[in-house]
């Protein structure tokens, strides 16, 4: 008796077993099956200033390696690197509201030209952006007119993100390298 009522729990077991990794409950190792979405993609456009502050006791932005004498370029340039903390506003002057800052660096990653090369977090920090990132990983050659650096994702409402963003210098001091650089950036997400 005792053992036909085992036999019959391991049937049970057996069954619900399969029946409920069929339908997806249990997991198939580490992974759980991937399921089809339906989700609208939204394409939003970010307009806003950024300021890149060498000069002064507080600099948003501070070098962090040096050319070093055996990277021979036309700019003297090529390998120096910069951290930034910059602030990002709603208007062009200083003293605009700020509503993120670009956290990441730039390193002169060209022979020839002043080129930087762009690894950067935007973090916004207001209104339904608050504390959602887009990440920019691109090539900024700081002398065109208008540069195009990819999005690369993002975090928060910008999960998912791509897109691109297109930056224009508005404002340079040559004496300190101070910029004040406009972008607009266009970006898919869900
Ligand atoms: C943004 O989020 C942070 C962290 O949750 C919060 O402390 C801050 O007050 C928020 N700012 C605004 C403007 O909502």
């Amino acid at each position: 008796m005792a053992s036909f009522l085992s036999y019959v729990l391991f049937l049970i077991s057996l069954f619900s077993t399969l029946f409920l990794s069929i339908n997806g409950v249990l997991p198939n190792g580490y992974f759980s099956e991937a399921k089809p979405i339906k989700r609208t993609e939204k394409l939003s456009h970010l307009h806003f200033y950024f300021h890149d502050i060498l000069s002064g006791k507080t600099p948003s932005a501070v070098k962090i390696i040096s050319s070093p004498p055996k990277a021979k370029s036309a700019t003297g340039l090529f390998g120096t690197t910069f951290m930034t903390d910059d602030a990002l506003t709603v208007g062009q002057e200083p003293t605009s509201k700020i509503v993120g800052r670009a956290q990441g660096f730039y390193s002169a990653a060209s022979q020839s030209d002043v080129s930087f090369l762009m690894v950067m977090n935007y973090v916004f920090t207001e209104g339904k952006y608050n504390g959602s990132t887009i990440s920019i990983l691109g090539r900024n050659p700081v002398l065109d007119d208008v540069r195009e650096m990819p999005i690369v994702g993002g975090s928060g409402l910008f999960r998912f993100a791509r897109g691109y963003a297109l930056a224009h210098t508005v404002w340079f001091d040559p004496k300190t390298g101070d910029a004040i650089v406009e972008y607009n950036v266009f970006v898919l997400h869900y």
